[in-house]
């Protein structure tokens, strides 16, 4: 495959795909990976505090901070990539707007062109503090991994009830008010995420776990390509197993070694 040429990608050419293209987005943090997708043609590529789980090892994002956002975002914007490079926000970053717009700040100087966040008006303030700035943002509503621990630890599908359903349209609808120009609606039940993204006109819809009619769909990479093997979300089919590569790769080396004539 050839790598694709293109050059750099906005936040205002990408919001420009809504009702032309559908917006392609993977996580990545690391160098390598992040010139792959690139060469892809990936439109987004999202640092996200998921790498909390498939990079560093921890049960859930809670243990992220944002000392190892900054470091993954750097080893990502080295590849300087045409596509738009997304920072997420750690929980614990954004308590207050003074502390989002410090976040922000840090995470765009580390190379990120966009900051993303979990959460809908109860964060309205430090959103706006980051948008007057000037740094762009990308909501994420639906399930919200870093308060999986306050709901027992279950990644559970929101937008099920009225009551859900009228939260979720209220949050979405405010975000898209203020200038956010995108909005990761996570494990949302797919017709609530379609009435969503056919309501905001303003921002990009992109799915996981959310059905078809989004704006765009994000998938965390190691799940897409079988990276993480011990664990793959119940809504993804793998369409590669490089971890079974791997695991092959380094037991055949590990056979073929030879002790040195003596
Ligand atoms: O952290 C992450 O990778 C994310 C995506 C799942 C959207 O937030």
């Amino acid at each position: 495959m050839r790598p694709v040429q293109r050059p750099k990608l906005t936040v205002e050419s990408v919001l420009q795909m809504k009702t032309v293209s559908p917006v392609s987005a993977l996580t990545a943090y690391d160098h390598p990976t992040a010139r792959l997708l690139d060469e892809a043609g990936v439109h987004i590529l999202l640092v996200g505090d998921s790498l909390g789980m498939v990079v560093l090892g921890y049960p859930d994002t809670t243990h992220v901070t944002l000392d190892d956002m900054l470091h993954h975002t750097r080893a990502v914007a080295r590849a300087k990539p045409s596509a738009l490079i997304g920072g997420d926000l750690p929980i614990h970053t954004y308590r207050t707007p003074d502390e989002a717009l410090s976040s922000a700040r840090r995470l765009r100087d580390a190379g990120a062109d966009f900051v993303k966040a979990e959460g809908g008006r109860e964060i309205l303030p430090q959103i706006e503090a980051i948008l007057a700035d000037g740094i762009p943002f990308c909501g994420h509503l639906g399930m919200l991994p870093q308060h999986v621990l306050e709901e027992g630890g279950k990644y559970r599908i929101k937008g099920r009830d009225d009551a859900g359903r009228q939260q979720l349209l209220r949050d979405a609808a405010a975000l898209n008010s203020i200038g956010v120009f995108a909005c990761v609606l996570e494990l949302v039940t797919p017709p609530v995420a379609s009435e969503i993204t056919l309501q905001c006109s303003r921002m990009l819809t992109i799915g996981i776990g959310s059905g078809p009619d989004c704006d765009g769909q994000i998938l965390v990479t190691p799940d897409l390509v079988g990276g993480f093997p011990w664990f793959t979300p119940r809504f993804v089919v793998p369409r590669a197993r490089t971890g079974n590569t791997i695991r092959e790769v380094a037991a055949g080396w590990t056979q073929e070694l030879r002790l040195p004539s003596r």
